[in-house]
């Protein structure tokens, strides 16, 4: 029996989430929480097998309906659209914390159907059917959860323009999920009213938010991580002060800067979901996480991006 597999990762903001909606730009890096998605021949119906939903993708529930769209979508693009299938998804990411699992479970699955009918993916097309699967999720995203989840490296996103960057010192990392499902659509739609209802406010936040991400791409392309720390810091306050924290991520950035942290500050949506905090070595990334564990963190990841 044929079977293949597709595979993506989570992603982490570290600048700019909310603002990228409006056209500003974002940095973005690839997380070491993996999906694979496992292709395989049945004898009936598509199933999908997950932690999330088992059964035929046609019952899938209304609020996954994106992957199916997008497996539909894909199937009828390679003239197979009644093949039989079983679609398994082993996933790391845990769903509606800001890490992009649903883009990163998108992009696992398009990779898995492409390389199981033996087609080539280019980059574009894969954008497309995942696109398809994130609107159903959240909405009109702005593309960098899908971006990142495609990318090995960390990224600058603008307007769906993707640069790699470089990064010229080790950048150490811990995430710590705050235990609360955030909900990107809520907090976007919160955000869009609140821009909506003052101009002046607006302007000021978005401009705000593009000069610490500017800034933060030229700390990161020097090394210089303790500018990059005070510039995660500033970007924490541009989004307290647009409604998207809440008192338990304000506290876990407090735990995490008294444990020693160069910055830090929520990522993703907001309203629950995961914070990042920034580190220079190691150890110190440990002390953050046990701190932060301690704290109430319902789960702490350390991690470094390399140069
Ligand atoms: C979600 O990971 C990031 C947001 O900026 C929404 C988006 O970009 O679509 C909050």
């Amino acid at each position: 029996k044929r079977n293949t597999s597709g595979f993506s990762h989570s992603k982490i903001i570290l600048t700019g989430e909310h603002a990228v909606v409006y056209g500003n730009p974002a940095i973005a890096l690839p997380f070491p929480l993996k999906v694979e998605a496992i292709i395989e021949e049945i004898t009936s119906d598509i199933i999908v097998e997950s932690t999330f939903y088992t059964g035929p993708l046609e019952q899938i529930p209304t609020k996954l309906k994106g992957i199916s769209a997008c497996i539909q979508q894909v199937l009828s693009d390679l003239n197979r659209p009644c093949d039989k299938l079983k679609i398994t998804i082993h996933s790391q990411i845990p769903i509606g914390k800001g890490l992009g699992s649903s883009a990163a479970i998108a992009v696992a699955i398009v990779r898995g159907l492409f390389s199981f009918f033996e087609t080539k993916l280019d980059d574009e097309t894969l954008a497309a059917f995942v696109h398809t699967a994130e609107v159903y999720a959240h909405g009109n995203p702005s593309g960098i959860d899908m971006a990142t989840a495609m990318s090995d490296t960390p990224i600058w996103f603008q307007n769906g323009d993707i640069v790699r960057l470089e990064v010229t010192s080790p950048l150490h990392f811990v995430i710590a999920d705050s235990g609360r499902i955030g909900n990107t659509q809520k907090t976007v739609s919160r955000v869009r009213a609140l821009y909506d209802k003052d101009e002046v406010l607006k302007e000021n936040s978005l401009r705000r938010m593009k000069e610490i991400a500017f800034a933060a791409k030229s700390a990161m392309a020097k090394g210089d991580i303790l500018e990059l720390g005070k510039l995660l810091n500033k970007n924490h306050s541009e989004l307290i002060r647009i409604g998207v924290s809440d008192d338990g991520l304000n506290q876990l950035v407090h735990t995490a800067k008294k444990a020693g942290a160069l910055g830090a500050k929520l990522t993703g949506g907001g309203d629950g979901g995961c914070m990042l905090a920034l580190t220079d070595s190691k150890e110190k990334a440990e002390e953050i996480s046990s701190a932060l564990a301690s704290a109430g963190a319902h789960q702490t990841w350390c991690f470094t991006i390399e140069s």
